[in-house]
């Protein structure tokens, strides 16, 4: 009961744009950087090369999304191609997150496909693979259908799918079928029950379904997860199976599971690592803090620094 109020303050928090905005004007603090790289393409990049000297590759998501004009719209494209050019300049094993909403989806969709263009354009010519984060179910449909058309055109572009949501067994299909590079994720937002299953164990056990799904089609599955039975299974599953190694990689966020990350290494499995960076950094803090509400002491700990 408690546990479900904080996580819902927590979440409103992170939506709230005026303290989000007064945030970001007092530089990262309240213990951020146990999830958030830096503020800095710099400091994202550091962060990458030393993943990659423990054996981890990296995916870089600039933080920032629900752009509220085509200004913010055309910055945030601008840095998705900035983040390109640090990838390839650098030499640093690493790919590209992102989010719609941040290149305008709710503004403009014509733009914001062609800011898409631009940076799948970019990313082809240097060979690096560009993952379009999934984001609340009102945004799904446009999401997909957006892959959808660019994905014909650019084989370096993956999607995001959510177990929570009743509709993903029936996108999974029709994303195996083509052979998507598909991440598979639990899902992160306040969804109703009529559209996302409430219940943790529902979750879990569609996860592991859609897993299996996805991992016997022709395309590529991304397993985004800290869960460790979830993984254990995944694991045993993929084993008896067989399933060539160059078929799926697990993903963890920044911060989290980072043991679970080095055991899966030592194992010999491919593990990225997924960083985010970035002025923009209290939605996506409180988003990882309501997940978990207990990491609040964490931040009353850091309060000011
Ligand atoms: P679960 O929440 O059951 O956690 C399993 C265990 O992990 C916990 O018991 C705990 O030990 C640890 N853990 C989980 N969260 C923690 C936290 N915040 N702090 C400390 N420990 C924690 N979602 C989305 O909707 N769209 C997206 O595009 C993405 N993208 C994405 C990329 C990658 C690489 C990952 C790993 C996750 C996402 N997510 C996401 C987030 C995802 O939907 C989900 O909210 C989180 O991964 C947490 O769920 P778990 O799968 O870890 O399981």
């Amino acid at each position: 009961m408690m546990e479900a109020l904080l996580r819902k303050l927590l979440l409103a928090a992170g939506r709230n744009a005026a303290l989000s905005r007064l945030m970001r004007k007092h530089g990262m603090r309240l213990g951020a950087r146990r999830y958030v790289a830096g503020t800095g393409l710099s400091e994202a990049i550091a962060t990458v090369r030393r993943l990659n000297g423990e054996g981890k590759l990296a995916t870089l998501d600039h933080l920032g999304e629900y752009a509220g004009s085509a200004r913010d719209a055309a910055r945030a494209a601008e840095m998705c191609l900035k983040t390109l050019d640090a990838l390839h300049h650098s030499g640093v094993d690493g790919n590209l997150s992102l989010k719609l909403t941040s290149l305008g989806l709710d503004l403009d969709m014509t733009a914001c496909e062609n800011y898409m263009r631009a940076i799948l354009q970019r990313a082809a010519e240097y060979g690096i693979f560009v993952r379009i984060d999934m984001e609340d179910s009102k945004r799904c449909e446009r999401t997909l259908r957006l892959y959808d058309k660019l994905s014909g055109e650019f084989p370096g572009v993956g999607v995001v799918i959510q177990a929570y949501l009743r509709r993903s067994p029936e996108d999974l299909k029709a994303l195996g079928c083509h052979g998507a590079n598909v991440r598979l994720v639990k899902g992160a937002y306040k969804e109703p029950p009529d559209v996302a299953y409430p219940d943790k164990r529902d979750v879990d056990s569609a996860y592991l379904r859609l897993a299996m799904t996805h991992l016997s089609s022709e395309g590529y599955t991304a397993i985004a997860t800290h869960d460790e039975i979830l993984i254990g299974h995944a694991r045993d599953w993929i084993a008896q199976q067989g399933i060539p190694d160059n078929r799926y990689e697990y993903q963890m966020l920044y911060g989290i599971g980072e043991e679970l990350q080095n055991r899966l290494v030592k194992d010999g499995c491919k593990v990225r690592v997924y960083v985010p960076f970035g002025e923009d950094w209290f939605g996506y803090f409180m988003r990882r803090l309501a997940e978990r509400p207990a990491n609040l002491w964490f931040v009353l700990k850091h309060w000011r620094k």
